[in-house]
């Protein structure tokens, strides 16, 4: 079950969610308890299979919940683990072009262009064809591409899996500094197996066992 509330802050709160998929007997997520009230750097983290991607598709509504309910008032956007699988264009600003929602003049398409490809450290991107850009670049485009189509909710999936240390740290820092701005503070749920990247989080939730762990201070998260 499926409820909408309305809110300006978006939120995410998941009750007693369990679920499996349909061939399997035995629940993946169990009763699942989650809340997400404020804007943020949340990060869960679980091994390889344990459900941190159907924990998405599960808050994006993409499936639904075997029993529990899932409220949720945000506007999502998703950046995954491969950006070859998401960006359709071949340059920045055609890409940003598909994921403006909005009908506005040409010249505030460029104004927000130029404003969130700075935001993501892409200034002077615009023009560069997509098959130039490296991994890190690529997923700071898919974070813009979020951004200017008014998403105040980003999901990310194990993002950084592909990329190399200077271009994971990158991404991290991109997506710290937009959740921690002070004007105007993004959501961002962020999915990694990755325990040294915890450090960045607001706070952590490790999946387990189909358990959720409560919010944990990313100092003080113990896992084993
Ligand atoms: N569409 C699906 N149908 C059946 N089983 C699935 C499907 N998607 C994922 N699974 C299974 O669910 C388990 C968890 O998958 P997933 O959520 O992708 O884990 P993670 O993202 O933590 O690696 C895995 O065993 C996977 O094989
Ligand atoms: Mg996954």
């Amino acid at each position: 079950m499926r409820n909408s509330f309305e809110n300006e802050i978006p939120q995410i709160h998941f009750k007693d969610v369990s679920f499996s998929y349909p061939e399997k007997k035995e629940n993946l997520i169990f009763k699942c308890n989650l809340s997400i009230e404020k804007p943020g750097f949340w990060m869960v983290v679980g091994k390889n299979g344990t459900g941190k991607s159907t924990l998405l598709k599960l808050m994006n509504g993409i499936i639904q919940p075997k029993n529990g309910t899932i409220n949720c008032n945000a506007n999502i956007g998703m950046v995954f683990q491969n950006p070859d699988h998401q960006i359709l264009m071949p340059n920045c600003r055609s890409e940003l072009l598909i994921n403006i929602n909005q009908n506005i003049s040409d010249c505030e398409i460029n104004q927000k262009i130029e404003i969130v490809l700075k935001q993501v450290g892409l200034a002077g991107f615009e023009k560069r064809p997509v098959h130039t850009l490296s991994g890190g670049q690529k997923q700071r485009l898919t974070i813009a591409c979020a951004l200017i189509s008014n998403r105040n909710f980003i999901l990310l999936d194990e993002p950084t899996a592909l990329l190399d240390k200077t271009s994971q740290l990158k991404v991290l820092k991109t997506i710290k500094n937009l959740t921690s701005d002070h004007k105007k503070p993004l959501s961002a749920l962020w999915i990694t197996h990755r325990y040294e990247e915890l450090i960045y989080a607001d706070a952590v939730a490790e999946l387990k066992n189909g358990l959720l762990s409560s919010w944990q201070e990313p100092s003080k998260f113990q896992y084993n």
